[in-house]
């Protein structure tokens, strides 16, 4: 595979989806106290992806920081007739960094496909954004045995229109849908696994360097008690966070994740 070759160049990367909560005043605010408690740290990178009204003021609080921002989604269009819709364009204008792409609650409170996934992921590699697209098999689905169908649908697919100068931008995240908002984390070695199939995956889809590059987060219940662990898997190269990034004790202390 690789990977322990590849990880050095892999710099880690702990991001914190807020989902619908805070508003852009309570964000920005987050993101002062953020930044004072992640000090001088420089051996990793941090990012929170506000609602999109929080966007615009979270990108003034970071600014000159360590601390980067990053949409929830996005529509792959440059702009049009998309009453409700943002396009990559306009968050690169605000100075968002990146974009979550395809989560699981959109997959499943918004019916996004595996196709609508991929005309994002190339609309924000062309806006000069970094795509964070994320996969996962549901409770149902790991129990029948499916995981690696799944992974093995949802990677290729989502990655589709990916150009290969673009390949190292991509960072995927792997969530398995039972392990959000549960309390239910994928131990360290079952994340491990998973990891390292969908890293297999881009290889196979964008090449083996892609493989080597492309950052691969696990998500679903991170925290304070389980972060060190699951960082110190060879094939995680980061967290997407969400319950325990609202807060700034539990986050500060995810960020600051020790690893052998
Ligand atoms: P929790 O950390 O609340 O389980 O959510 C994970 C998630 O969906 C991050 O995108």
């Amino acid at each position: 595979m690789g990977s322990a070759q590849g990880r050095s160049i892999r710099v880690p990367l702990v991001v914190g989806n807020w989902k619908m909560f805070k508003t852009s005043a309570e964000g920005a605010a987050f993101v002062h106290e953020l930044i004072e408690s992640i000090g001088p740290l420089g051996d990793r990178e941090v990012m929170v992806a506000p609602p999109f009204t929080g966007l615009f003021e979270a990108v003034r609080a970071a600014r000159g920081s360590r601390v980067s921002v990053a949409a929830q989604d996005v529509f792959w269009e440059r702009e049009g007739a998309y009453t409700g819709e943002v396009s990559a364009e306009m968050l690169a204008d605000l100075g968002v960094a990146a974009v979550i792409i395809g989560h699981s609650e959109r997959r499943r409170d918004f019916q996004e496909t595996d196709e609508w996934v991929a005309h994002k992921v190339r609309a924000v590699l062309d806006s000069g954004l970094l795509p964070i697209m994320c996969v996962g098999e549901t409770a149902d689905q790991r129990e029948a045995g499916s995981t690696r169908d799944v992974l093995g649908s949802q990677v290729p697919t989502g990655l589709a229109e990916v150009r290969s100068e673009n390949a190292a931008l991509v960072t995927i995240a792997y969530e398995p849908v039972w392990a959000i908002g549960t309390g239910k984390t994928a131990t360290p070695e079952m994340a491990q696994e998973a990891i390292a199939f969908v890293r297999g995956q881009v290889a196979r889809t964008l090449g083996a360097e892609a493989g080597d590059a492309v950052r691969i987060l696990y998500g679903g219940s991170v925290g304070p008690d389980n972060i060190d662990e699951l960082m110190n898997q060879p094939d995680i190269d980061g967290v997407l966070v969400g319950g325990a990034s609202l807060q700034l004790a539990p986050f500060s202390r995810i960020v600051h994740f020790e690893k052998q």
